[in-house]
């Protein structure tokens, strides 16, 4: 393979190797920096980064969120090439990092709320100049923090539900706050969406509804909230979590707009929403639900789009009909690929939803997407992340991250391993190139694996693809430049031993998609994901996010520092836990504990090789 031309991959000739650093490498005449890195200032300077992690909860709502992830430029018009909007998703925060010498005792509504203010979205203004590139603009009317406490709506078929009422919200339509934004999407029509993934771990006190249960709500995975703030105690307000799980949609260019939670889309555990317009305008939107054994999803709008009223496009994700994809081992006429067909999510045109006594109403059958999932036979995934649509061919690319738990009774040909620690990136195609039409073909892009350590032709290799010189595991970002390239950002394991030998810190590559050719980009520092990804509208910029540098593997969140002992005994015990990235690297960026940053990557000569979509 290292052979084949691929006027795609002209400007990234030859994988970069990998690492075990404190610090993020990029291909051979290529800049890296990093901004806006977690606890500097956004709103204005009053609130600047402490080294010691002694922001207040209200500080923490005027400053760069925690755990960047998705995110999506904005530019301010199709000739305005020197400022934008960046709408950047703060997934979670690392309480031994969030918190300084105090850490976690006593653990009060203060502390909770600083965790809460540091979750959601940052709406950023950046703005360009020639000596030091892109910066935020501070103070800027755009600038605003969106977090787990804002104001917003419910909307949609589902909106008012009873399972969506509360004690504080008797109409089930007000929501404070979106929480674990992963990864987003944007549509055409100049909106952000956000994707609530993991919200189950933020309601604690225990649950014995297997309503609640389908989702893992029940216990708090360690943020304590609701030890301290009543709507997060699951037995005094069992229907707050009904209400996260949506795909919420902001507009960036007006800081005064009310985010609106879409429940149209569904409710699981979203990771990305990759919209496209179909031939006759009507929105598509696939989502993945990130857990093992879930589905992927379409959304198809009612409406259509219209580009010369966007006034009538404002509402266009709040009807249409939700799809559930299951994936045949049948093979297509030409036998080149399989069949797969989307299934609809619909209580009266479904009869095995008709038919299901708990999911009595449309509404319910949304907010119970997974069981809706389960009762119409939807094949079981390895963990969908992120979808990517290709930009001239309306072929549709998801990764399938990894599923340590896939027995070997349970493979198929979509999930084609068991114990799979690696992942794979399926395709498909609706049959005629239309994405509404319910019937498509697909196949595997792609078999991540390690041919280092085991044979060619043993699945744990991986495909062809796989070289020595471009290992990686757990793709999760995912996206196609406007030149049809593909981006691959990985998310999993940085032991580099054993499975994973010679795959060294996460990292991000490029991809031919037609040549099959895949070379690594990116390298990052120490504990982090590489996640989110877009691009400056001139193409000579791409952003990419470093998210929780620094973590302990198989350690989300480290342990609680246990009383009485001081942050640096704690430190020592959990080297792993502690980098000082992005200082470490750049010391322009304040240190002191390790911060998730975009990273800012340029041609060295600026040729805008990363070409704008
Ligand atoms: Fe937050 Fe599935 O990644
Ligand atoms: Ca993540
Ligand atoms: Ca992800
Ligand atoms: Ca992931």
């Amino acid at each position: 393979p290292g052979t084949t031309v691929s006027s795609l991959l002209a400007a990234f000739p030859r994988s970069i190797p990998t690492h075990s650093h404190d610090y993020v490498t990029v291909m051979d005449g290529y800049v890296v920096r990093a901004i806006l890195p977690w606890g500097d200032p956004l709103l204005d300077f009053s609130a600047s980064w402490r080294p010691d992690a002694s922001a207040s909860a209200e500080e923490q709502a005027r400053q760069i969120g925690d755990n960047h992830d998705g995110m999506h430029f904005f530019p301010f018009g199709p000739n305005v090439y020197d400022q934008g909007l960046l709408a950047l998703n703060h997934e979670y925060t690392n309480y031994e990092y969030l918190f300084g010498k105090e850490y976690t005792e006593p653990w009060t509504r203060e502390k909770a709320m600083k965790a809460i203010n540091a979750h959601g979205v940052s709406i950023v203004h950046l703005q360009r100049d020639g000596q030091s590139g892109w910066r935020p603009v501070i103070p800027s009317r755009y600038n605003r923090r969106i977090t787990g406490d804002t104001p917003m709506v419910l909307t949609g078929p589902a909106a008012g539900h009873p399972l969506l009422r509360t004690s504080a919200d008797p109409t089930g339509t007000q929501v404070r706050g979106t929480l674990n934004n992963c990864a987003n999407g944007f549509t055409p029509w100049g909106t952000y969406l956000t994707c609530e993934e993991n919200f189950n771990g933020y309601f604690g006190g225990g649950s014995t509804d297997p309503l609640h249960q389908r989702y893992g709500i029940g216990k708090d995975n360690g943020y304590r909230w609701y030890e301290v703030i009543e709507r997060f105690d699951l037995r005094r307000e069992p229907n707050e979590p009904n209400r996260f799980g949506w795909v919420v949609e902001i507009d960036p260019f007006d800081p005064q707009s009310t985010p609106k939670k879409r429940t149209a889309l569904g409710r699981f555990k979203h990771e990305n929403a990759a919209v496209t317009i179909a031939p006759d305008g009507r929105v598509v939107v696939y989502m993945g639900d990130d857990e093992r054994y879930e589905y992927l999803y379409r959304f198809v709008s009612h409406g259509r789009y219209d580009p010369g009223n966007p006034a009538a496009n404002r509402d266009l994700l709040d009807s249409g009909d939700l799809y559930v994809a299951r994936f045949t081992a049948d093979p297509t006429p030409d036998g080149q690929r399989f069949r797969g067909q989307w299934i609809l999510l619909d209580k009266e045109r479904n009869p095995l939803l008709a038919a299901e006594a708990r999911l009595p109403t449309q509404a319910d059958v949304l907010i119970h997407a997974r069981l809706a999932g389960d009762v119409v036979g939807a094949t079981k995934m390895d963990r969908p992340e992120w979808v990517a649509i290709h930009p001239h061919r309306r072929e549709v690319y998801v990764t399938l991250t990894n599923n340590n738990r896939r027995k070997a009774s349970e493979v198929d040909a979509a999930n084609p391993r068991a114990e799979n620690l690696w992942g794979q990136i399926l395709r498909w195609q609706e049959n005629g190139g239309d994405p509404r039409v319910d019937e498509f073909s697909w196949d595997l892009f792609v078999l991540a694996g390690n041919p280092l350590v085991y044979p060619r032709g043993d699945a744990r290799a991986g495909s062809a693809a796989i070289t020595k010189d471009n290992l990686f595991n757990s793709p999760d970002g995912l996206g196609f430049d406007a030149a049809g390239r593909l981006w691959i950002l990985t998310d999993g394991s940085y032991s580099n031993a054993g499975p994973y030998q010679g795959m060294g810190n996460n990292q991000m590559l490029v991809a031919d998609p037609d040549a099959g050719l895949i070379r690594r980009f990116l390298v990052g520092p120490s504990g982090c994901e590489i996640t989110g990804l877009t691009w400056s509208n001139d193409g000579r910029t791409m952003f990419v996010n470093v998210q929780h540098p620094g973590e302990a593997e198989g350690h989300p969140r480290a342990p609680a520092l246990p009383a009485g002992q001081d942050l640096a005994t704690y430190l020592a015990a959990h080297p792993t836990a502690f980098s000082e990235w992005p200082h470490s690297q750049f010391r322009e960026l304040g240190g002191g504990r390790p911060r998730s940053a975009t990273l800012v990557i340029e041609r060295a000569d600026g040729a805008p090789v990363f070409a704008a979509r």
